[in-house]
């Protein structure tokens, strides 16, 4: 489950206020990726067939791989995976299941692009379809648009054989409830971009913080929100997540394309798209290059066009890591480098060239639970930490003084 707002508080970047990325930023991250165990391959030693997906698709990268193997279409094997979190209930942040908008209702957003055709196809803010990734693909080759949303990329797909359903399980229902009790009046921001935007102090705060979850719990329970889910749910309460898949898939002729599919940020305002739809930002493939695609902080994405950038960087001659790394410091620098801000922004990249070399990148190594990692199959499957621009984990948004402990453990919602 790629759940990308956020985690918790480390000690580590806490007495990190920076003022800009230096030297000694430069030598974290060769340090990082000296520390880091299953480091992501560095491009060069790179094998094709391959397919590269955000971690929540490593079930699925078997199936897929044996596909494209035996010469199945690079699309629809990118297809093939992400199908998997989006039909899987238990999985919140995609597909059937997905945390809802503010309203209760599940939207969901998807792109693909098919490298050997040079097509594209999106759709955002569709409800009750849960393929919505195929979706995108029968955009792009039954219409002649790239992007439909809302009520006619709904009825669009209900007219090429999708069939209606509700998405919101009992799980994610629930969640929403004690959301929506959480929240008595809603929070649309500002958000961080703001110039008025200031950093919450860290004074903290244990009282009022068990005080709110031990509401939270008692709510929970009324719910009948199960006693090992419970803190699962707060944390998504507390901190809405934008979980997203991405897959890029190449075969062994060099064909090369990519999807990326969300139910974006839970809770978010109804419309709300992020950058998985977004050709360019969540998801972009070229023929003559590579691919990639995104995890993350939508918004931030959104403002580097990070796919787009990615891509173009490697065209330029960047390798997949240099190239991601890259786009990476465009976000940073949006900020001015000010990690008393950054630290609340998450974004993983997952790159895949046309030589079949790879990497996964992302601003910080994780959130408290775990770290970031990018699922790879090139004849051998494996999960591999992605490369940090920064060293440490990025922090829950909105922004509290204080997270306590018991939501910092490894809590995923799932049955
Ligand atoms: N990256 C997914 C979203 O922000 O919606």
């Amino acid at each position: 489950m790629s759940i990308s707002r956020r985690g918790f508080i480390g000690s580590a970047i806490a007495a990190s206020v920076a003022t800009g990325l230096s030297a000694q930023d430069l030598n974290a991250q060769d340090k990082a990726k000296d520390d880091a165990p299953r480091a992501a391959q560095p491009s060069g030693t790179s094998k094709r067939p391959i397919i590269v997906c955000a971690n929540n698709g490593v079930n699925y990268l078997d199936a897929a791989f044996i596909f494209l193997k035996n010469g199945g279409d690079t699309l629809d094997a990118a297809l093939r995976v992400v199908k998997g979190p989006e039909d899987d209930p238990n999985d919140d942040s995609v597909g059937l299941g997905g945390l809802p908008n503010e309203e209760g209702v599940v939207e969901l957003d998807a792109c693909c692009m098919h490298g050997p055709t040079r097509r594209a196809g999106s759709v955002g803010g569709v409800r009750n379809i849960k393929n919505v990734s195929a979706v995108s693909k029968a955009v792009m080759e039954h219409t002649g648009h790239v992007m439909l949303v809302g009520e006619g990329a709904e009825r669009f797909a209900v007219a090429m054989g999708f069939p209606r359903e509700n998405l919101l399980t009992e799980h994610s229902r629930k969640i929403w409830l004690l959301w929506k009790e959480h929240h008595s009046t809603d929070w649309w921001g500002p958000g961080l971009a703001d110039p008025q935007w200031k950093p919450p102090s860290t004074s903290p705060q244990a009282e009022l913080w068990e005080q709110r979850i031990q509401r939270l719990e008692e709510h929970a329970a009324q719910l009948g929100i199960e006693p090992e889910f419970r803190m699962a749910a707060i944390r998504r309460v507390l901190f809405p997540p934008t979980g997203t898949i991405h897959c890029s898939a190449l075969n062994d002729k060099g064909e090369i394309s990519g999807c990326t599919t969300t139910s974006g940020l839970a809770f978010k305002l109804p419309g709300r798209c992020g950058d998985s739809p977004i050709i360019g930002a969540g998801c972009y493939t070229d023929q003559d290059v590579g691919s990639a695609g995104a995890t993350g902080s939508g918004e931030e994405n959104i403002k580097v066009a990070g796919a787009h950038t990615i891509v173009e960087n490697m065209r330029h001659g960047m390798s997949p890591l240099e190239a991601g790394l890259d786009a990476l410091k465009r976000i940073a620098r949006n900020y001015n480098n000010d990690r008393s801000k950054l630290k609340f922004i998450d974004m993983t990249y997952y790159i895949l060239r046309k030589d079949g070399a790879y990497a996964g990148v992302s601003l910080w190594e994780g959130y408290s639970t775990r770290r970031h990692q990018i699922a790879v199959h090139d004849g051998t499957k494996r999960s591999e930490v992605t490369v940090p621009l920064f060293k440490g984990v990025s922090h829950e948004f909105p922004p509290f003084p204080v997270t306590p402990k018991e939501l910092t453990q490894d809590s995923v919602y799932v049955k």
